[in-house]
C-alpha cells in the first residue's frame, strides 16, 4: 500500500519534469498557498462559486450571468490561445479587477498575498494546480497611436470580420444573430453592447486586444487569432472603443425604494441579501430587517468601508465585500434601508444612559448573564468564548441598533425575522427594559472610552 503510493508520486513527478521541458515551468503557486487559500476562498468566493467551486453557491440562484463552475475548467478572460487554460497572472488579474457587468466584485481590497492564495486554491478546485504554467500568445507589443486612418481601417475590419452579425453595425449588441445565442451551459447570453463602454475583462486597449484575439471560451465570442493580424488588430481595438457613447446623466428617482432598486441592481446585492420585495439570497442578512434596526449613520459608515468595521455576525461564513460604492450611492442605499424599515432616515435611537437607575442596571446584568451569554458577548464587560457567540457582540449596539426596535426584537425575534436563531422564551417586557439598560449603558460607556 505504502510503497504503491510512493511509486505513484515518483511517476507523477517524472511526468511533471517531462512536461516542464515541453510546456514551461510549474505554476508559481505552492500547495501551502492553496492550503492557506481555502479559508479565504470560503469567506470571499464560496457565496457565489460554491464550497467546491461548482458555481452553486447560495447567491447563484439570483445572479445572471451565473458564477463560474471552476470544475469545468473553461475561462473567458485569458492571454492564452483559444481552448487553453488561463495563466496565473490572468486569474490574479480577474480577481483583482473583478468582472464589471457581472456580480463579481473587485478584490483589490484584499492584500495581494491573500489573492495569490485564493487563486492557488481555485486552481486546486479546478484540478489545474499540477499542470504547468500555460504560455500566453505572442506579446502584442506597444500599441500604435490611433489615427483617423486607423479608425477607418478598424471600421472596415469590423465589417469584414462579421463582428456586426452579433455586435450590430453600431456596436449595440443587436446584430442579426444576437437573439438566440447561448453559452456552453445552455444559458441565454447577451452580446456585449460596445456603446456602454463596460468590459468584463477590463477596458484598456490591451484587454480588448486579448478578448477578440484569444476569444472568450465557453461563450459564442470566437477567437480571431487566425483571421486578423498586425496593425489591423489595434485598428479594430480602437474602432470598438470609439463606439462608446457617453449617456446623458439621468438623475436617480426621488422615491427611495425606486432609487435603491437601481443601485442594488447595479451591484447585485440581491445575490446575497433579501431586498424590499422579499426576494434574494441568504448570504447576508435580510435587508428588510436590517432596515428596521440600523441607524442610518451606521449604514453610511459601514457601506463606505464594510471591512473597516470587522465581522458583524459571528455565525456567518461570509463577509460583506468592499464594493467601492460612490458617495451618492451610499446615500441612496441608506435612504432605501430606512424606507424598507419604515423608519426616518436618521440615527438609531440611543437613550440617555445617565438616567438609568443603578438597581435596574444590576438586574439587567444578572438577566444578561442568565439569558443572553449563551449567544452574545458584551465586549470586556461580559466575555463569551468566540465559539459560543452566535449573535453579534452587543458592546457595539449603541449607534448601530435602534433602542426601541431592540425591545420588540428581544420580546419576539421570530416575529421580526422567522429565520433568526435567537430566542429568549418567557422574558417579560419589564425584564427586557432592565437588560436593555444594562447593555446600552455598557455600550455607550465603551464608545466614550475609545
Ligand atoms: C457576488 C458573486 C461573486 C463572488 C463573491 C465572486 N465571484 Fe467570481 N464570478 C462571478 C460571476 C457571476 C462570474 C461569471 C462572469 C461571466 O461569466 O461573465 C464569475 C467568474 C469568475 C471567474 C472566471 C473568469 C474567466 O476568465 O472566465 C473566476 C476565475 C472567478 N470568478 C474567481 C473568483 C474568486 C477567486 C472569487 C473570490 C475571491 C470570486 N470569484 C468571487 C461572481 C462572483
Ligand atoms: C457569434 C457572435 C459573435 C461574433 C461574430 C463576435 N462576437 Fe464579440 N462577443 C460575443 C458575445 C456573446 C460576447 C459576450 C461574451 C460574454 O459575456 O461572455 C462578446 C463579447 C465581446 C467583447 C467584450 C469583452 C469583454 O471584456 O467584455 C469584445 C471586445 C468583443 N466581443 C469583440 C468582438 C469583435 C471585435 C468581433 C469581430 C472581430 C466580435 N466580437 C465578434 C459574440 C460575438
Ligand atoms: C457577496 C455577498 C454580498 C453582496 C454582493 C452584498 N452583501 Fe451586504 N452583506 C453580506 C454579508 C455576508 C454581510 C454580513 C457581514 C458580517 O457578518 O460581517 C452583509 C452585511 C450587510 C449590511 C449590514 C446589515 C446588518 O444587519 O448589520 C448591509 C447594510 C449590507 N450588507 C448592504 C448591502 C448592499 C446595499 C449591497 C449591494 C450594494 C450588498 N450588501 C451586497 C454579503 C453581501
Ligand atoms: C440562542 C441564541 C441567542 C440568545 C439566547 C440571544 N440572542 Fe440576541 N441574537 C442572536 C442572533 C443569532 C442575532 C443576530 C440576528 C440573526 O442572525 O438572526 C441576535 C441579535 C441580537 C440583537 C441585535 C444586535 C445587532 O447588532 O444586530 C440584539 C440587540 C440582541 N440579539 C439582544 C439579545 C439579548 C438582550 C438577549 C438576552 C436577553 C439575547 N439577544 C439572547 C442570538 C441570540
Amino acid at each position: 500500500m505504502r510503497s504503491g503510493a510512493v511509486t505513484a508520486i515518483l511517476v507523477l513527478s517524472t511526468a511533471a519534469v517531462a512536461d516542464e521541458s515541453l510546456n514551461g515551468p510549474p505554476r508559481p503557486l505552492s500547495d501551502e498557498d492553496a492550503k492557506a487559500g481555502k479559508p479565504l476562498y470560503l469567506r470571499e468566493c464560496s457565496a457565489c462559486h460554491g464550497d467546491r467551486g461548482d458555481g452553486a453557491g447560495p447567491a447563484a440562484a439570483f445572479l445572471d450571468p451565473k458564477p463560474r463552475n471552476f470544475t469545468k475548467r473553461i475561462f473567458k478572460l485569458r492571454t492564452t490561445e483559444s481552448g487553453q487554460q488561463p495563466t496565473t497572472a490572468d486569474l490574479l488579474g480577474t480577481v483583482e479587477r473583478g468582472i464589471p457587468g457581472s456580480a463579481m466584485p473587485a478584490f483589490r481590497f484584499l492584500p495581494e498575498e491573500e489573492r495569490r492564495r485564493i487563486v492557488a486554491y481555485v486552481l486546486r478546485l479546478a484540478d489545474l494546480a499540477d499542470d504547468p504554467e500555460p504560455k500566453p500568445i505572442a506579446d502584442p507589443g506597444v500599441p500604435p497611436t490611433p489615427t483617423p486612418a486607423s479608425l477607418t481601417r478598424g471600421k472596415a475590419v469590423y465589417a469584414e470580420m462579421g463582428c456586426a452579425s452579433c455586435h450590430g453595425t453600431g456596436g449595440r449588441g443587436d446584430g442579426d444573430s444576437a437573439k438566440d445565442l447561448k453559452d456552453d451551459d445552455g444559458n441565454h447570453i447577451p452580446v456585449r453592447d460596445f456603446t456602454g463602454g463596460q468590459f468584463r475583462g477590463g477596458g484598456d486597449r490591451i484587454d480588448l486586444y486579448y478578448r477578440f484575439v484569444t476569444g472568450m471560451d465557453g461563450s459564442p465570442m470566437p477567437s480571431f487569432a487566425q483571421s486578423i493580424d498586425g496593425a489591423d488588430r489595434w485598428a479594430l481595438v480602437d474602432y470598438v472603443m470609439s463606439l462608446k457613447v457617453v449617456p446623458p446623466a439621468v438623475p436617480l428617482p426621488k422615491d427611495p425604494i425606486k432609487a435603491g432598486r437601481m443601485v442594488t441592481a447595479k451591484y447585485s446585492c440581491r445575490g446575497c441579501h433579501v431586498l424590499d420585495d422579499g426576494k434574494g439570497g441568504e448570504v447576508g442578512p435580510d435587508l428588510r430587517v436590517s432596515g428596521q434596526k440600523l441607524g442610518s449613520d451606521w449604514v453610511r459608515t459601514f457601506l463606505a468601508d464594510p471591512r473597516g468595521y470587522g465581522k458583524i455576525y459571528p455565525w456567518r461564513v461570509w463577509r460583506m465585500p468592499h464594493l467601492g460604492l460612490e458617495g451618492e450611492e451610499v446615500q441612496v442605499l441608506a435612504r432605501y434601508l430606512a424606507a424598507m424599515g419604515k423608519r426616518a432616515d436618521g440615527p438609531a435611537k440611543t437613550p440617555d444612559v445617565a438616567t438609568f437607575p443603578a438597581a435596574r442596571i444590576e438586574e439587567g446584568k444578572s438577566l444578561f448573564t442568565l439569558r443572553c451569554t449563551e449567544c452574545h458577548a458584551l465586549g470586556k464587560v461580559i466575555e463569551t468564548p468566540l465559539a459560543k457567540q452566535q449573535g453579534p457582540d452587543l458592546i457595539r449596539v449603541a449607534g448601530r441598533v435602534d433602542y426601541d426596535w431592540a425591545k420588540k426584537w428581544i420580546l419576539d425575534p421570530k416575529k421580526i425575522d422567522p429565520k433568526t436563531k435567537m430566542t429568549v422564551p418567557g422574558i417579560t417586557p419589564d425584564q427586557i427594559d432592565s437588560v436593555r439598560m444594562f447593555v446600552w449603558k455598557s455600550a455607550v460607556d465603551a464608545n466614550s472610552e475609545r
